[in-house]
């Protein structure tokens, strides 16, 4: 095997856009991603065919772009990465063709790497020392998970959302509030004028309590709940009031869990992912009781707890490093779920 290995990454299951090049899994030489934020905005959340068609206009663009900016040319490229789930199927297949005519046509490798598994990785690209064993906190639109990461590519789940996604639940709320697309910022921000024990939102009742599973779809009905009686009682509602108290109770939930995971397995290290990891209020959370509890946390900037496609090319070079290449007809699975191939 060569001594670096570039692997250009393409990223496309949802609503950004990305190509890589990231050099032995840790180095970034180009992320460029293009967000549609403001093309799914005036429909108040992502549509899938617009989506698509979206991917569709500057796929090409973007790689070329990426290209560019890592100043390298095909022939410099090792292997091409791609996510193949799970996402929006029409997305995933806009990335996973253009990978796969690249793939064929400069006779390298193909590696199919799952996202959740991505957005884990990004935390090697930002601590260049990182090594498994650790806790994993993956907190998304789409996913929300606790893992125990015991060496590449070698999860244990140890607990995951029952419904809605973190980032889902955030959205939802934000979306009753009248703050629009994406909610999860909009919160962040709003929350900051507000009062997080205003209202007492409550937490899912597990009838097991040692479960380290999450369940945001009843805090969620209390907060469209609460919103509801004070229409009919003709109160007005004080938005930054709501959304600070609903983040509280996300964000308790969030460090609750996964605090008694480090724990459980005598984790000195955590590790956080996914979009919500941007979040200030969680950041602060969990430095907070990471210190109290002995536990270094790490979170990746926010550029890589978006979606990106150099956390894949991260996650790829991992894989590839295991033997895991792809044949060329994989196809796009959008309900992969995390540690399956
Ligand atoms: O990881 P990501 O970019 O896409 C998925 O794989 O789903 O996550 C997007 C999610 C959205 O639900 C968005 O509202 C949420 O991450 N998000 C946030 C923040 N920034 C993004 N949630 C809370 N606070 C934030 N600052
Ligand atoms: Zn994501």
């Amino acid at each position: 095997m060569k001594e670096t290995m570039n692997i250009l990454a393409i990223e496309s299951s949802c609503d950004e856009t990305s190509a890589a090049v990231v050099q032995n899994g840790r180095k970034v030489l180009s992320n460029i991603i293009a967000s549609q934020i403001d093309i799914h905005k005036k429909f108040g959340g992502v549509v899938p065919e617009v989506a698509s068609r979206a991917h569709v206009e500057v796929i090409s663009a973007v790689v070329e772009e990426a290209l560019s900016e890592a100043k390298c040319t095909l022939e410099d490229i090792d292997a091409v990465a791609v996510t193949y789930g799970p996402g929006l199927v029409g997305a995933l297949l806009v990335g996973l063709q253009y990978a796969k005519g690249l793939a064929y046509a400069i006779k390298k490798p193909l590696i199919g790497v799952n996202h959740i598994e991505g957005h884990i990785s990004s935390n090697f690209i930002q601590y260049e020392d990182l090594e498994p064993p650790f806790v994993c906190l993956i907190v998304s639109g789409g996913h929300t998970y606790i893992v125990y990461m015991k060496d590449y590519g070698d999860f244990e789940i140890m607990g995951q959302t029952r419904d809605d996604a973190a980032g889902e639940a955030y959205d939802k709320v934000a979306r009753a509030i009248g703050l629009g697309y994406p909610g999860g910022p909009k919160i962040d921000r709003l929350s900051k004028e507000g009062n997080p024990d205003a209202i007492k939102f409550p937490r899912a009742n597990f009838h097991d309590p040692e479960t380290l599973d999450f369940s945001f779809s009843g805090l969620k009905s209390a907060v469209l709940n609460y919103l509801n009686q004070m229409e009919m009682k003709g109160i007005e509602v004080n938005r930054a009031d709501v959304a600070a108290s609903f983040q509280k109770a996300v964000v308790d939930f969030l460090a609750d869990n996964s605090m008694r995971a480090c724990k459980l397995r005598g984790a000195k290290k955590m590790a956080v992912a996914g979009g919500v990891a941007s979040n200030s209020c969680l950041r602060a959370k969990l430095k907070d009781e990471g210190m109290r509890n002995g536990v270094d946390i790490l979170f990746p900037d926010m550029i890589l707890c978006t979606d990106n496609a150099a956390m894949i090319g991260s996650a790829a070079y991992f894989e590839f490093l295991k033997g895991r290449t792809a044949a060329l007809d994989l196809n796009a699975v959008p309900n992969l779920k995390l540690g399956q191939r």
